[in-house]
């Protein structure tokens, strides 16, 4: 009977140095849970030892039972501190990926600004013309009578000089209307052939509101050659919005009065927003008024030192405020001129037209 005890005794170390070893090696609760019902399990080898209890003798059961019931409590604190342990191991672990940092991974990129959509159309109307071998020249924001209306067959009293409100200086000068001052002095400057692209501010004395500002872009273009006929400007022209919005644009060209050009035209571009159906921006109509255009008046070209017998060259004016409102859907002019942060071309914006095919 004292051999049988001792060797029940010396079992239960031997499982107990068994279990301790298994027990540091789990990591987590669910191996820790296996190792538990190995040993205390209704199947463990302690488990199963306890169920045996009633098998023995009723003179020995009193100590086996103490010694197993013993033993049972100190397996159960065994597993409980290991839960301890592991559970606030996990919580550390926890705490420690919360809170690392790790240098070497790559920084947190700051915000990039981006183009103005007047300055992200500019730009992109200058590609599609520098690819043409055209020159891009600005000239002054402050600018004579004489380049801004003279030399553009707008003589003093002409009632043209009306249809352009404008800032008079008191040094006798005013603030261009429009960028097509350009024209002449480019030509006085570069002389025939010539194909010349004129970027830039133009103010007028307006009311603002939601279509109208007092300062706002155009581009001016200027081709002259010999020969150069209408066929020569739409398809310039065409190539151009294409350019701009990605797609085949429609256009139809109108008569159009312009002191500086003869014939004058007003170029028509499909209704991008309602693909010519007729909607509020194009009041209908189907068409956008977009690109005042036409050949150069032969006075015009003499304003420029250029023979009109000789040479000839189509002009056009194009608003460019007018054109990042509509590439972008912008619907009031102020928000552009007002460092309004609505007014930013998001990437997404500045990789693909916002506008869908028409074909
Ligand atoms: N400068 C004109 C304006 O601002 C626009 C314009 C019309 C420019 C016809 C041109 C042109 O070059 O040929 O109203």
């Amino acid at each position: 009977m004292a051999v049988e005890l001792e060797t029940l005794e010396t079992e239960i170390e031997s499982l107990e140095a068994e279990t301790l070893r298994a027990v540091a090696e789990a990591t987590t609760l669910d191996a820790l849970r296996s190792v538990e019902s190995r040993v205390t399990g209704r199947n463990g080898t302690l488990g199963s030892r306890l169920q045996s209890i009633k098998d023995y003798p009723p003179a020995q059961r009193g100590q086996v039972g103490q010694l197993l019931n013993h033993a049972k409590m100190r397996f159960a604190k065994i597993f409980a501190d290991a839960a301890d342990r592991i559970r606030a191991s996990e919580a550390a672990n926890e705490a420690h990926r919360a809170s690392s940092f790790d240098p070497t991974l790559p920084g947190v990129r700051p915000a990039l600004g981006s183009l103005h959509p007047v300055t992200h159309v500019q730009w992109q109307v200058e590609d599609v013309f520098q690819r043409l071998g055209f020159i891009i020249e600005t000239g002054p924001e402050m600018e004579t009578e004489y380049y801004n209306f003279e030399a553009l067959n707008i003589p003093a009293l002409h009632p043209a000089r009306d249809m352009q409100d404008t800032f008079w200086l008191n040094n006798g000068m005013l603030l261009r209307t429009h960028t097509s001052p350009v024209q002449v002095r480019a030509m006085q400057r570069h002389g025939p052939p010539l194909r010349v692209l004129a970027p830039g501010r133009c103010f007028r004395y307006e009311t603002v509101d939601a279509s109208h500002e007092n300062t706002f872009h155009q581009v001016e273009g200027l081709m002259i050659d010999r020969h150069i006929s209408i066929a020569n400007l739409i398809a310039m022209m065409k190539l151009l919005l294409r350019e701009v919005f990605g797609r085949d644009v429609r256009v139809r060209l109108r008569p159009g009065y312009f002191p500086f050009v003869e014939p004058g035209f007003e170029l028509d571009m499909n209704c991008a927003i309602c693909d010519g159906t007729g909607c509020a921006t194009c009041k209908q109509s189907g068409w956008l008024e977009i690109l005042p255009c036409g050949m150069v008046h032969p006075n015009v070209l003499r304003y420029g030192k250029i023979d009109p017998n000789e040479y000839t060259g189509f002009a056009f004016g194009l608003g460019l405020t007018r054109l990042a409102m509509m590439k972008f859907g912008i619907g009031d002019i102020r928000v552009l001129n007002r460092g309004d942060v609505r007014a930013i071309v998001s990437p997404e914006r500045l990789t693909g037209p916002t506008i869908k095919s028409v074909d």
